[in-house]
């Protein structure tokens, strides 16, 4: 892109401005819009009249003021200082401006640069004078808050040889630190980077999605597990649990580094959003999440087209971790608000309207997004990999699935958890409908759980699933003629299927115990669950009577495993296991019996 071109306003329209005069400008070029220098962004050229949407409210702009190209694209700002930071979705911090304005609403003409530019950084060289680099390698490392060891890294399109490095020692993220010398010219390089927010950072190659993402919550998990570098869609209706599952996959997700993109319905939703996140404490660090989260926030009182920018700042960000060799946890909460301001900036331009209103693009447009998604390998000289798993919370207006936005997300996101109005309104949580959900990476990731977890589990989870299916069945039967028509044999089943949901299923994020349930103590949980159902079964056939199971003590234990700290969890619920597995019929008829006997000899 060359420099600096200037045009004049012809139109005023919202968020979207025309101008003319601007013949040699860019897709995607920032510009300084009106004597107050707006930051905008061109979306259209015509010739010489280019569409330019404006991230800042356009009130009181006129025709005729003037617009200047920067020759540059949206970028993000790259370096030490990023993780902690509330960002507005031009990656302008969001208590800086707040401060600078003194006020919720974001006041336009605020320049805010995304880093602190004066703070020194402890770099610590790990690269030497003569050593050959290219894009990614890194070349030094600095401590970035209690967590995160930050890697500076050379950016994309360098390569050549390190002609000088800085030593260790505290330097800005402007300090020149390395001068890399290529085909005769010496290019000196601070630790910042910039990269252009629309684009994907380069990188190596894919990895196929083999490794889970490790959760924490049972449902995903066990039942719906998501690889890392995945991609999921949890779409809910209103209050069905959107925000509180996010909530769950940043804290308890085994993901070094989360970025938090908060796209608010309503104004004071963020402001919970803002106020809540920074007090959640990390559980495996026990410092604050902010330690290793970017939050993007959005409130709806910001001006539309810096909603729209904000995932893929968000976006941007988290590839620069990637290719540190993290993985990255990003969550969208809820991109039907992104969707919306598509849809509103695709007014204005008075587009075609494609299905409800939404532009004809919707569909690439959200494929693209979650297509950033991944595990790879860095094109580093020394290759590491990295990961981005995406979860997208999608609101459908009146929880209707059906709607654009839910459905072009589910076209392309690997991971269906979908909310369910019934369940919540059950205070069945987390409300994930466990017989309309799927993943598309269990047979992927089938090895990994068989090698970490168990040979066994995936016929486990099959099982519990078929046996959810069943109850389903049976309740409809149940619905018409009454449970007493039911054979014993299907009300086991029914019984097996009400621990699987209430005992397994239902987790508590407010608890301290069952907010996160390791690996080892999913499995053992339901393989007590599925093996006292094989047992019933045997019991049964022995002679022994439902009544007779469901008075056993170890209903109460089923009932009260989810309590079992993690540390014990081996331990404890491995003895509820081996109980499971010695119970006789002849003792529990006897028992059963013989309580009678005394009980009638009390009366
Ligand atoms: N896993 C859970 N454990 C306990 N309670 C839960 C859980 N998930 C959701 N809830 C309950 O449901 C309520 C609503 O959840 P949440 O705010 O996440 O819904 P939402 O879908 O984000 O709503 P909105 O449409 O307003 O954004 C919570 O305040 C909480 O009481
Ligand atoms: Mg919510």
């Amino acid at each position: 892109m060359s420099t600096k071109r200037v045009g004049k306003i012809l139109k005023i329209s919202g968020p979207v401005i025309e101008a003319d005069g601007m013949l040699g400008s860019s897709m995607y070029e920032v510009c300084k819009v009106g004597e107050e220098g707006l930051i905008g962004e061109i979306i259209r050229i015509q010739g010489d009249i280019c569409t330019i949407q404006v991230y800042e409210e356009t009130d009181g702009i006129l025709p005729n003021e003037k617009v200047i190209g920067t020759g540059a694209g949206l970028s993000a700002e790259l370096a030490p200082g990023l993780i902690g930071q509330i960002y507005d979705g031009i990656q302008r911090p969001l208590p800086l401006i707040l401060e600078k304005t003194q006020d919720d609403f974001i006041r336009r003409g605020v320049i805010a640069i995304p880093l602190e530019y004066d703070k020194k950084w402890p770099f610590v060289p790990t690269l030497e004078k003569g050593a050959k680099v290219t894009t990614g390698d890194i070349i030094g490392t600095v401590q970035e808050g209690p967590v995160v060891n930050h890697k500076v890294m050379i950016p994309p399109k360098v390569s050549g040889t390190i002609t000088s490095i800085a030593k260790a020692d505290d330097y800005t993220v402007i300090d020149p630190i390395v001068t890399v010398k290529s085909n005769g010219t010496e290019l000196e390089l601070p630790m910042l980077q910039k990269w252009p927010v629309r684009f994907g950072r380069p990188i190596k190659e894919r990895l196929e999605p083999s490794i889970p993402l490790i959760t924490g919550q049972r449902i995903f998990d066990t039942f719906f597990p998501i690889a890392k570098g995945g991609t999921s869609a949890i779409p809910g209706g209103f209050g069905t649990g959107k925000t509180v599952s996010q909530h769950q996959l940043a804290k308890w997700s085994d993901a070094e580094i989360v970025v938090y993109i908060g796209c608010g319905e309503r104004g004071n939703e963020m402001t919970n959003v803002l106020e809540d996140f920074p007090e959640l404490i990390d559980p495996n660090t026990g410092e604050p999440l902010m330690n290793r989260t970017i939050l993007i926030a959005n409130t709806s009182n910001m001006p539309v087209a810096a909603r729209e920018a904000s995932v893929y700042t968000g976006m941007t960000l988290a590839e620069y971790y990637r290719d540190m060799g993290y993985n990255v946890a990003l969550m969208a909460d809820s991109t039907s608000r992104w969707a919306e301001a598509m849809r509103e900036i695709s007014g204005r331009l008075e587009e075609m309207p494609g299905e409800a209103g939404y532009p004809a693009y919707l569909a690439s447009k959200i494929a693209q997004f979650y297509e950033r998604a991944g595990r790879v390998t860095t094109l580093s000289t020394v290759e590491r990999q990295g990961s981005i798993t995406i979860t997208g919370a999608v609101s459908p207006p009146g929880g209707d699935f059906s709607e654009p936005v839910t459905q072009n997300t589910l076209r392309i996101t690997k991971v269906f958890w979908a909310l369910s109005k019934d369940l919540a309104a059950r205070r069945h949580f987390p409300a994930i409908d466990y017989l309309n959900s799927y993943t598309l990476y269990v047979n992927e990731l089938a090895p990994w759980f068989a090698e970490n977890v168990d040979s066994r589990f995936q016929s486990y989870r099959s099982e519990a699933m078929a046996l959810l299916q069943k109850d389903k069945e049976l309740e409809d039967i149940v619905q018409l003629v009454g449970p007493e028509a039911l054979p014993e044999s299907e009300k086991i089943i029914l019984e097996s299927a009400r621990m699987i949901k209430e005992d397994f299923l239902q987790q508590n994020a407010f608890n301290e115990v069952d907010s996160f349930s390791s690996l080892e103590k999913q499995w053992l949980m339901l393989k007590i669950i599925i093996d006292f159902y094989h047992k019933m079964s045997e019991l049964y056939t022995l002679g022994v009577k439902l009544p007779e199971m469901m008075n056993l003590p170890i209903i109460d234990l089923i009932t009260r495993m989810k309590y079992i700290p993690n540390n014990i969890a081996g331990k404890e619920l491995g003895a509820i296991l081996a109980e499971i597995e010695t119970l006789q019929a002849d003792a529990i008829t006897n028992r059963i019996g013989g309580r009678m006997k005394t009980d009638l000899k009390d009366k």
